[in-house]
């Protein structure tokens, strides 16, 4: 039988950070209607019940594929190349990939190019080439021999992800842009990963009209990201450096064409200030997201929980009642403390793997 418009499109999945799964699946389950099938450290398998671009407005997961096959049987040891092999030949339905693959993707003109990537996490008794190998074996036939393998830009990758005994094979539907996002030019050491910044932005649910507030808002990464849900709202964003002001500015630079005519240019406020004492009226700002510096030290004499209960006071002051703050942390206590002492709740948590970093992105309740 020939695949069809009228089918329904395959199983997918998206990546994300490890420890964000949960919230990438809420995100399309709401914003997409996904059904979610299984829900894995940096993976969500989920089905649709039509496929088109509109899956790149995911703003939570950091790549989309087409799945293959998915397994959690792995054993650790080098018969799980056998099965790789075995699986990446028989289990998916070949043709019907390729046709919603072309869908999303068109053929470019030309001889089509492709690429294999072979991510590894966790101790096994085979390299990573032996894994990626296995995929390449379990690929012929189905790849064309006339098709050139490249490095960059392929019209086709493949990619398998083992994490412990888990592995799941796909076809990329995304490009880089889902990952490193249109806006951002201006790049500071300390960016966050958009996923963690959308994340934050989807514990807050900001309505179009509440103001959301970065107090340390570095390369604008944040307030990129809440712009990037609504391609609107109203966020106001400060930094004691004028170079992370200007990369922001930059980085917000994107959104103004979709603004409406009539909104005035300052609505995107970005001002230099210390976040410890802010300009602002008492209970004016109703959601706060933020990731303030969280080295153990920021100075040999100063250490980050001085500086954490210098800022959650100011920001207490500032947030209305009741009011909503998304902050992300590697240090828990010493946030949490101050937080408490000001009578906030924290109402979701989750441990995220950021650069090889655990961190915690939090959803804190004011009164
Ligand atoms: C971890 S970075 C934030 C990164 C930002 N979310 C991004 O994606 O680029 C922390 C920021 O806090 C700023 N900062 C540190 N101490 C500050 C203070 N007392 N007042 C205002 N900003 C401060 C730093 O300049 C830095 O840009």
């Amino acid at each position: 039988m020939h695949a069809g418009k009228t089918d329904s499109p395959p199983a997918l999945y998206l990546m994300t950070l490890p420890g964000l799964e949960t919230l990438a699946a809420e995100e399309a389950a709401q914003r997409l209607g996904a059904e979610i099938k299984r829900v894995h450290k940096g993976v969500v398998v989920f089905r649709l019940h039509s496929l088109n671009r509109e899956i790149f407005r995911l703003r939570l997961a950091e790549d989309v594929f087409l799945l293959l096959w998915g397994t959690d049987q792995l054993t650790y040891r080098a018969r799980d190349l056998d099965l790789i092999e075995t699986w990446t030949s028989r289990e998916p339905d070949w043709e019907r990939v390729w046709y919603w693959h072309h869908q999303i993707r068109p053929r470019p003109r030309g001889k089509p190019t492709y690429h294999l990537v072979c991510q590894m996490y966790g101790e096994h008794g085979y390299r990573r080439v032996d894994a990626l190998e296995a995929l390449a074996r379990g690929l012929r036939g189905k790849i064309p021999g006339s098709w050139r393998p490249v490095e960059e830009d392929a019209a086709v990758e493949i990619w398998l992800t083992i994490r412990g005994k888990t592995a799941v094979c796909g076809l990329r539907l995304s490009d880089a842009t889902m990952r490193h996002r249109e806006y951002k030019v201006e790049h500071l050491p300390a960016s966050l990963r958009p996923v963690a910044a959308a994340a934050l932005i989807w514990l807050v649910q900001p309505d179009p009209s509440e103001l959301v507030l970065d107090p340390m808002c570095g390369a604008g990464t944040i307030l990129a990201e809440r712009l990037g849900f609504a391609r609107a709202g109203r966020i106001l964003g400060g930094d004691r450096e004028w170079s992370a002001l200007r990369a922001a500015r930059a980085n917000l630079e994107y959104f103004r064409r979709f603004r409406p005519a009539e909104e005035d240019q300052y609505s995107w406020p970005l001002l230099r200030w210390d976040a410890r004492r802010l300009p602002l009226a008492a209970k004016s700002v109703p959601v706060l997201a933020c990731n303030p510096p969280y080295g153990k030290q920021i100075s040999p004499d100063e250490d980050i929980g001085l500086l954490y209960r210098e800022l959650v006071p100011e920001w207490h002051r500032v947030l209305t009642s009741p009011g909503r703050a998304a902050i992300l942390v590697a240090d828990w206590e010493a946030f949490a403390h101050p937080a408490e002492r000001c009578g906030w709740q924290c109402r979701r948590r989750y441990r995220v793997l950021l650069l090889g970093q655990e961190v915690w992105l939090t959803l804190w309740h004011k009164r």
